[in-house]
């Protein structure tokens, strides 16, 4: 069997909150951990600690950041974006970099994490995906991890719940990058039963 090399999957996870206190970053930090304990290789960048441009669709993409962000980006076999919800959508920071690093997503598995005020703006990240599928054909996991402030313990952690939840995301995003890895190295041959 040629292409599945489980050693050969990867994940970045980017964590796009700019707040110190992030509930997505602890989302983040949970789906690491869970891919560690697949023993997939597994990125976490946190924006908060990158000083990114703001894109102008000029030089920007220039900047020594975003062309690390974008090496990052590119080695990975799937990509999962750990976001606040700000106004009904992602936070800037998220689409910013999108808008910087969006080549490099082209053709990955992206999966969502999304912290959140309330229950109501559970669709939120909808319109990030739309702009994933239509400008870089990135294939959307249909499950979404989205969280308010109950679902945390009194610790501040995630609750069982969301640990499940996250967990059968991180599976999803390294099964869907090692099924596309096996097809693009083996083209027309029967998959592997
Ligand atoms: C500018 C701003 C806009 C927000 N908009 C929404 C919103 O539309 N829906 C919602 O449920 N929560 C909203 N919130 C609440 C955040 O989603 C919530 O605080 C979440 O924990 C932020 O994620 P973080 O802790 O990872 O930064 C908003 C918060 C801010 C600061």
């Amino acid at each position: 069997m040629t292409g599945t090399d489980p050693s050969q999957s990867s994940v970045v996870i980017l964590s796009c909150s700019l707040n110190p206190k992030s509930q997505s970053h602890k989302l983040a930090l949970a789906a690491q951990a869970c891919l560690r304990v697949r023993e997939v290789s597994v990125a976490l960048v946190d924006l908060a600690e990158h000083d990114l441009p703001l894109c102008d669709g000029v030089g920007s993409v220039d900047h020594p950041s975003v062309k690390t962000l974008a090496g990052i980006i590119d080695a990975a076999g799937a990509i999962l974006v750990s976001s606040p919800v700000y106004n009904y959508d992602l936070n800037a920071a998220a689409k910013n970099l999108m808008e910087l690093t969006g080549a490099s997503w082209t053709d990955k598995p992206v999966g969502f994490l999304c912290a959140a005020g309330g229950r109501a703006s559970y669709m939120s990240p909808i319109g990030f995906a739309n702009s994933l599928m239509f400008d870089f054909r990135c294939l959307i996991i249909p499950r979404f991890v989205y969280c308010t402030q109950d679902d945390f313990t009194e610790a501040g952690e995630p609750g069982s719940e969301i640990r499940a939840r996250v967990d059968q995301l991180a599976a999803t995003a390294v099964d869907l990058s090692r099924a596309l890895a096996w097809v693009r190295a083996n083209g027309d041959s029967d998959p592997p039963r």
